[in-house]
């Protein structure tokens, strides 16, 4: 929408995971090198753990777009499934036939699958996003999917994507031999208040701003300030101001455009139970998942979150679930934008239709 009015060639805060976007902060790249580190180990568990919005699913997205042709990959976004559901979805993630099949039998067609790719010189890779909801005994059966071995090696390797919550779950005492194969795993911190400038100037630059003045460095201050470095919500936050800055015709802005558009967004951008960006997250490195509101879910009883489609494959509902939220928050999003521009619009009339009388009164 508002593109044309600065110079540019693309949407520069859009919330879906683009790689070309991908900025490398400290932590970022951090987490990137343990993954690839734990590519090349070709074995053991690589867990990835960060609040909400700090870039966990554009991590494994940037990965996989730029993982070596050996390597098939596949990435679930993890309902609460039980260990039967996970066998069932791993194996059609990679395209293994399900239907009608007793476990063990999945299990052995999974198996000789794994095989098979591995006498083709390649090997699988399973990244499973949002594993804080798993149940323990699905994480366990992830670390029996990873006994399928060839000379000692296992056959897949398995990353682990998940919410703060994941951390207690893995610590659970019962979860040492699941422990045992972590070979190396990273805590996603928010951005620090410089990278949070250098990621929005990164991201206005890939989108192609030429003008480097458009933001004064107290606005920078502000937008890390209300968004505490958490990139999710510094793109929720730099789309409205710069919406807001091509409303009012701005070719600076300032502190004040970036209070006016935190006024006006603090009640519809958090949920009252995230802060109003005070709250500072916890440190890196040091996780606090007892003190968080949100108890893991471990076990079910609650929602059912995973079905059986008929031919007997696992849907992905939290993915749906996840795809409808975000489909609401941008529809949500387009009807406050629209409001705006029609807000705009009928100042420009009135402001025409004064000019108008104006003139009309001076003939
Ligand atoms: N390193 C990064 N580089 C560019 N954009 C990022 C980065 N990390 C996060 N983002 C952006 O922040 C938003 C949320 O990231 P996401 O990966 O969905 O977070 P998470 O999976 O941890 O909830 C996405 O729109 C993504 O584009
Ligand atoms: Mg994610």
């Amino acid at each position: 929408m508002y593109e044309n009015y600065y110079g540019l060639t693309s949407k520069p805060f859009q919330l879906t995971p683009d790689p070309s976007f991908f900025f490398a902060s400290k932590w970022h790249k951090r987490a990137m090198s343990y993954l690839q580190y734990g590519l090349s180990q070709a074995e053991g568990f690589i867990v990835i753990t960060g609040d909400i919005g700090t870039g966990k699913t554009t991590i494994a997205n940037s990965l996989l777009n730029n993982i070596e042709d050996d390597i098939v990959a596949a990435q679930i976004v993890t309902p609460k499934l039980s260990p039967d559901e996970l066998v069932k979805m791993v194996a059609s993630k990679f395209e293994v036939d399900t239907l009608n099949k007793t476990k063990a039998d999945i299990l052995k067609d999974l198996e000789k699958y794994l095989f098979d790719l591995h006498g083709l010189g390649k090997r699988a890779l399973l990244i499973v996003d949002e594993a804080q909801n798993l149940p323990l005994e699905t994480i366990e059966e992830l670390r029996m999917l990873s006994n399928f071995q060839q000379q000692g090696k296992p056959l897949l390797q398995s990353f682990l994507l998940g919410q703060e919550e994941l951390q207690p779950i893995l610590r659970a005492p019962n979860m040492e031999q699941f422990r045992q194969r972590i070979v190396a795993s990273c805590h996603l911190a928010p951005l620090t208040a410089p990278e949070c400038r250098e990621y929005i100037e990164y991201r206005l630059k890939q989108a192609g701003l030429q003008n480097e003045n458009l933001f004064v460095d107290g606005a920078f201050d502000k937008i890390y300030q209300f968004t505490n470095g958490v990139p999710r919500r510094i793109n929720t936050l730099m789309d409205r101001i710069l919406l807001y800055g091509f409303l009012e015709e701005l070719t600076v802005l300032d502190e004040s455009s970036v209070d006016t558009v935190t006024a006006e967004v603090s009640d519809e951008m958090f949920r009252p139970e995230e802060g109003t960006g005070e709250t500072p997250l916890p440190a890196a490195g040091q996780p606090q998942p007892e003190s968080k509101s949100q108890a893991p879910q471990i076990s079910g009883g609650a929602e059912i979150m995973s079905e059986l489609t008929p031919d007997g494959r696992v849907k992905d509902v939290q993915y749906y679930k996840t795809m409808l939220n975000e489909l609401t928050d941008a529809l949500d999003n387009a009807i406050s934008h629209k409001i705006k521009l029609t807000r705009y619009i009928d100042n420009l009339l009135k402001k025409k239709y004064k000019t108008y009388v104006r003139l009309k009164s001076d003939d």
